[in-house]
């Protein structure tokens, strides 16, 4: 069954470049991005994957982990980590599954549809990850799925930005309005009253009866 946010993150036992894990062991208490692309040593991989490695610290600051995954064998990811390098100059040292048997991609719907009608008739590219991405948080549920074709690189800064709306909803009760960016005014959910919102935010903005705005909250 397709997954959908909410649902618990399904949990999988992996071979990955650091070993074998046991996903929900791995994630914690904190918060987890699990990212998939389609093949090691292609162009756009290797550039996500420098980027990812790049902003490691910036999900770490955030409690986020982060891990990778196609189906190619953990050693041919050993192998892809120095092009890495070359290409980005960034040293990746996240976990990356090495998925053989297609078991967590088809647990987390990240194979495209087969070319073929039938599944029968699936060849080896059918087999490749597309580039999803999951984030999952500290209960375990996901937050946020997307989906890019092969040939689109994503933004890894928007993923960011997602998780810090995200975060900031479970820690205020506040929503963030399109591209929102921190520091930025947020919106007051449906959920708190005026009273409460006074007595939370200490002032807000009513734009429209649905549309209440206040300061970004720092604690
Ligand atoms: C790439 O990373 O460039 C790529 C990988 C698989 C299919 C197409 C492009």
């Amino acid at each position: 069954m397709t997954l959908r946010i909410n649902d618990v993150a399904p949990d999988f036992t992996a071979e990955t470049t650091q070993g074998s894990l046991r996903f929900h062991e791995w994630i914690g208490d904190g918060w987890a991005v699990l990212f998939s692309h389609p093949k090691n040593f292609t162009p756009v991989c290797t550039t996500e994957l420098g980027t990812m490695a790049g902003l490691e610290s910036e999900f770490r600051k955030r409690n986020v982990k982060i891990i990778g995954i196609s189906v190619d064998p953990v050693e041919s990811h050993g192998k892809w980590k120095d092009d890495i390098r070359t290409a980005t100059g960034y040293d990746v040292e996240y976990p990356l599954i090495g998925d053989r048997d297609l078991n967590v991609a088809k647990l987390y719907d990240m194979l495209p549809a087969a070319a073929g009608a039938s599944s029968e008739g699936r060849t080896p590219a059918d087999n490749a990850t597309v580039r999803s991405v999951y984030v999952i948080g500290p209960d375990k549920k996901i937050k946020l799925i997307l989906t890019y074709p092969m040939t689109t690189g994503r933004n890894f800064h928007e993923i960011i930005r997602a998780i810090d709306s995200i975060q900031l909803t479970a820690k205020h009760q506040v929503a963030t309005p399109a591209n929102w960016q921190q520091g930025d005014d947020v919106i007051i959910t449906a959920a708190v009253s005026n009273e409460d919102a006074i007595a939370r935010f200490g002032s807000f903005d009513t734009v429209l009866p649905y549309l209440r705005k206040t300061k970004q909250p720092t604690a």
